[in-house]
C-alpha cells in the first residue's frame, strides 16, 4: 500500500483545466487566460544580466544549503529596513521558491496530530502540505461580506490545546485581501498568549493598490518575532517564477531545523538564481513600481467592469493580482448542455463557451466564486470580460 499521507492529498484541482486550455491552444483556439497566478512581465533586465555574469564567472557549483551569505545578508537587510523585522543572515534560509519555504516550515513544526489553522479561502497547497506533515488542517473561514478580512473572534474559536500554528497569507491568494495592522496585532496577541507559531506568507507584499498597506506580523515585538516564520520570494514581485527562489526567516534554532530538512531533500537552490536575487534586492526597484502601476490600472478596470455585470458581485481587494467575483446567482441556471451548479461547472462553461480560463473557487475553499488573475494585458482583460458577460447572459 502506498503512503497514507500522500494518498490523502488531493491532486491539484486546476490541473485538468490547465490541460484543457493547452488542448484549445494546440488547436489554435484563442483562449483568454486568467487562470495562472504568474506575472505576464519578463524578469527585469538588470536581474538577468547578473545571472549571465554569474554563468560567465563559472558560479555554477553547489552553494551552502541555506544560500550564499551575500544573499542571506541582503534578505536580512531588506526584512529589517522594509518590514521592520529584527533579523540577521543566520535567521534566513534561501529556498526553492516560496513554496519550499512554506513546506519546510510546516514539516519543521508539526508532529502527528497537531492542528494547524488555515484561513480560507486559501492558496491550494497549504491544506495538502499540512496533511503531508501528518498534522490536521483546521479551516477558519474569512467572509466575503467582510471583504475576506481577518476576523479574530472566529479565529479564537478554532484554537485548542493542539493548535501548533496558524498560516496567514496577506496580501491573499486568492481573495486579494490585505489584513489590517489592528487585526494582525490581535492575532499576534493570541499567538503569543497560546504559544502558537505563525507562518506568515508575504509573497504578494509588493502588490498593493489604493489604500492597501502591508504589515509584517514578526515586526510587532520580540515575542511574536520568535514565533513567526516570515515567508517571501522573488516570483511575484520581480516576475521570477521560473527561477525558483524564495526565503524564510525566523528564530535561529528553528531555522536550523528547516535548513536540516533542506539539506536532506533539495540542498540549496540554483546558484545562478541566488546571484540574480541579490541584484533584485539591491538594484533599482523601478521595474517593480512599473509592474505594480500596470496591475493597478488593470485592477481598477476589472473591479468596475465585474461589479457592473448583472448577477455578479465582487469583493474589494487591495492586494495581489486576483479578483474573486461571486457567481452563485447562476447556480441552477443552464444553457444548452451546460448546467451550472458549482464553481467547477462555471469554469468549464466559461472555457468551452467563452474561451475564457478562470479557476473555480472550490479549489481555494471558496465555492461561490471564481478567481480571475489580472496578470494579463488590459486589452486581453477587456476582451475576456466581454466574452464572459456574453456567456453569463446566455444562462437562464
Ligand atoms: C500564496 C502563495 N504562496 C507561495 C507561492 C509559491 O511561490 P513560489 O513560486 O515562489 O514557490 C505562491 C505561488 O503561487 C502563492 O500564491
Amino acid at each position: 500500500m502506498f503512503n497514507k499521507r500522500v494518498l490523502n492529498v488531493k491532486p491539484s484541482a486546476t490541473a485538468e483545466l490547465i490541460g484543457k486550455v493547452a488542448d484549445y491552444k494546440r488547436r489554435g483556439i484563442d483562449v483568454m487566460q486568467f487562470n495562472v497566478g504568474e506575472p505576464d512581465f519578463d524578469t527585469p533586465a538588470h536581474i538577468c544580466d547578473e545571472a549571465r555574469l554569474a554563468l560567465d564567472n563559472g558560479f555554477t557549483r553547489y552553494t551552502a544549503v541555506a544560500g550564499i551569505h551575500e544573499l542571506r545578508e541582503s534578505i536580512a537587510k531588506k526584512l529589517k529596513n522594509e518590514n521592520g523585522i529584527d533579523c540577521a543572515a543566520e535567521n534566513v534560509a534561501v529556498t526553492v521558491g516560496g513554496k519550499q519555504a512554506v513546506y519546510n516550515s510546516i514539516i519543521a513544526l508539526c508532529n502527528e496530530g497537531d492542528e494547524v489553522i488555515v484561513l480560507t479561502p486559501c492558496w491550494v497547497s497549504y491544506i495538502e502540505m499540512v496533511t503531508l506533515a501528518g498534522a490536521i488542517p483546521v479551516l477558519v473561514e474569512t467572509k466575503e461580506e467582510e471583504d475576506f478580512l481577518l476576523n479574530i473572534d472566529n479565529l479564537k474559536k478554532a484554537v485548542t490545546d493542539k493548535t501548533k500554528a496558524i498560516i496567514i497569507n496577506t496580501p491573499n491568494n486568492p481573495t486579494g485581501a490585505v489584513y489590517t495592522r489592528a487585526s494582525l496585532e490581535e492575532l499576534a496577541e493570541l499567538a503569543v498568549a497560546n504559544n502558537i507559531y505563525v507562518i506568515s506568507d508575504e509573497i504578494y507584499e509588493k502588490l498593493l493598490y489604493e489604500n492597501g498597506q502591508h504589515h509584517s506580523i514578526a515586526s510587532f515585538n520580540e515575542d511574536i518575532n520568535k514565533l513567526t516564520l516570515t515567508i517571501n520570494g522573488f516570483a511575484k514581485a520581480f516576475a521570477m517564477t521560473g527561477w525558483r527562489i524564495g526565503y524564510v526567516a525566523g528564530d535561529k534554532d528553528l531555522m536550523k531545523q528547516l535548513i536540516k530538512i533542506q539539506g536532506h531533500s533539495t540542498s540549496a537552490t540554483n546558484s545562478i538564481a541566488q546571484k540574480a536575487a541579490v541584484a533584485a534586492l539591491e538594484g533599482t526597484q523601478e521595474p517593480v513600481a512599473h509592474m505594480v502601476s500596470e496591475y493597478a490600472n488593470r485592477r481598477e478596470f476589472l473591479f468596475k467592469r465585474l461589479n457592473e455585470m448583472e448577477n455578479i458581485s465582487c469583493a474589494k481587494a487591495t492586494g495581489a493580482f486576483y479578483l474573486v467575483p461571486n457567481i452563485s446567482k447562476f447556480f441552477g441556471k443552464s444553457y444548452n448542455e451546460y448546467s451550472i451548479n458549482d464553481s467547477f461547472d462555471m469554469a468549464d462553461y466559461l472555457l468551452d463557451e467563452a474561451k475564457v480560463a478562470v479557476v473555480p473557487g472550490k479549489a481555494f475553499e471558496m465555492p461561490n466564486n471564481i478567481r480571475i488573475a489580472y496578470s494579463n494585458s488590459l486589452d486581453n482583460i477587456k476582451e475576456g470580460m466581454n466574452r464572459m458577460e456574453e456567456a453569463f447572459g446566455k444562462l437562464k
